[in-house]
Parts: C-alpha cells; structure tokens; sequence
C-alpha cells in the first residue's frame, strides 16, 4: 500500500513531459492521463489504467518512476484479490450461485484511477472530485490522507469518512445495484481538497469482462421483486459517457426501468 501511493505521488512528480505522453482525449484508451477540468474534475490530475490481466496491460504503464510498474502491479494484484474475497461474501449473501459470477469476475475487468488533488486554502475552492458513483461493482480506495465524503441514502447529506491509517474504502458501484436488483445502493461519493497536504489516492474498479452484460440476478427477480434495470456492459458505460455530454443523468438513472 505504501508502495502505490509512493509510485502515484512519484508518477505526479515526474516532468510534464513524461505524463504529457499519456494525454488522449480517447477514454477507451488502455492508460491516459488526464489534467483538465471537465466538469467531474474539479481540480484533480488522473492517471487511469487497466490493470487485470496485469501481463496484458502492464507494458503500457508509466515507466517514470522507474519503479512505477513494480510497486503499483504488486498493489492491483494483491487489492484484486481482497476485491474477489468481498465480492464473493457479498454474492453470498445475496444467495447468489458462485460459480457463474467467479467465472465471470476471473475474467473480469479491473482498473486503476490514480488520482491527484492539490493543497487548497482559498475560499470556495474545496472540491477536487464533483460527486459522481462509480461504474462496477466494487471499488477499493487507497488514499494518503483524509478528503474523501459520502452521501447519505436516507439524509442526502455529505458525511466526511474518517481515515484510519493503512484502512481501505469500499464503494458499492451501479452494476453491483443493477446485479442485486436494488439491494445494494451505488454510492454517491465525492474528494474534496485538503487544507495542508496535496492529496494521491489509488481507487481500484472491479467489474465483469468489458463486454459482458450485467443484468438483476434471476434468483433476485420475481412477481413480486420485478427487474428495476436494464442491462449494461462496460462498453455501454462509455458509450453512456460519450454521449452524455449536455445532460446530468447519472449512468444508474439511465438504466432504471420505470415501474409506474
Ligand atoms: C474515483 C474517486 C475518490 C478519492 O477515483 O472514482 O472517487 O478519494 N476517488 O480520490
Ligand atoms: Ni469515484
């Protein structure tokens, strides 16, 4: 863990020119860095990769630092496999037939968001990241310092979560609320900047393959329980964000299928 966030501060640290290499305005590229100010971002610099299967994608990853690759695949290895054993006690207790969605997960698609925030005291410039959930199932935070706020279900309400040292966050993501019909919530989440420090996090997204579609779980649908989303790849997720562009629909919201 100490080794990714020294990789991700390293990786911010290196000259203009080694990250200019990464800018595209391609999301679907394999790894792309990103410093603008998109209406998401609100003063974030990220780096995004794909990260499983890592023999894959590794060789496309920042070699500035030089030991970016190592420290950071040793960290989306060993979080994927903590991702697996969460996602697998979630399906159970859901009453959710395993083998199906381990074949799936073994196969399915991880990657990492390597996020930057600066030191910010001005009035009015708090918000690093705009509120916004997360496409997957799961994601598994790991921040250097505290920033990160979550809304409540019931109140609305942003609650600022407490930072223990060396503790992870896990997100509940839209297709986990797609795949469990509505029983889990997708989070609302958002970073806001710190008064002293500049701020890395390393946010690890787990889902199914990219071309794999999630839908509500059989066992979870009936007369009773009707399905209340429409299934969606990951594919679909980018095609949602391209285009998105003039509306705030958030991509769950575009998935809801309308009960009245
Ligand atoms: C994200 C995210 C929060 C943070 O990358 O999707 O929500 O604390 N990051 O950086
Ligand atoms: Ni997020």
């Amino acid at each position: 863990m100490k080794g990714a966030l020294q990789a991700a501060s390293e990786f911010f640290e290196s000259s203009p020119k080694s990250k200019a290499k990464f800018i595209s305005p391609d999301i679907t590229k394999p790894v792309r860095y990103d410093c603008s100010n998109d209406g998401l971002s609100k003063s974030r610099s990220l780096l995004k990769h794909y990260a499983h299967p890592l023999d894959e994608w590794i060789h496309f990853w920042p070699q500035e630092p030089p030991s970016y690759r190592e420290k950071m695949g040793k960290y989306a290895v060993e979080i994927r496999r903590v991702a697996l054993d969460i996602l697998d006690a979630i399906f159970q207790s859901l009453g959710l037939h395993q083998a199906y969605i381990r074949e799936k997960l073994e196969q399915g698609m991880q990657f990492l968001a390597v996020n930057s925030y600066p030191q910010s005291t001005k009035p009015g410039v708090t918000v690093g990241l705009a509120p916004h959930s997360d496409y997957g199932f799961i994601t598994l935070i790991l921040p250097s310092c505290p920033g990160l706020e979550v809304m409540e279900h019931h109140t609305k309400s942003w609650k600022t979560v407490l930072q223990p040292s060396d503790a992870i966050h896990v997100h509940v993501g839209d297709h986990l609320e797609v795949l469990s019909n509505g029983i889990f919530r997708t989070l609302v989440h958002r970073a806001v900047l710190h008064s002293e420090k500049n701020r890395v996090s390393v946010a690890s997204i787990h889902g199914f393959p990219m071309d794999e579609k999630v839908k509500s779980a059989g066992e979870l649908v009936d007369e009773e329980h009707p399905k209340l989303y429409r299934e969606s790849s990951f594919k679909d997720f980018l095609d949602f964000l391209l285009s998105r562009r003039n509306n705030n629909e958030s991509y769950i919201e575009s998935l809801r299928i309308s009960t009245i």
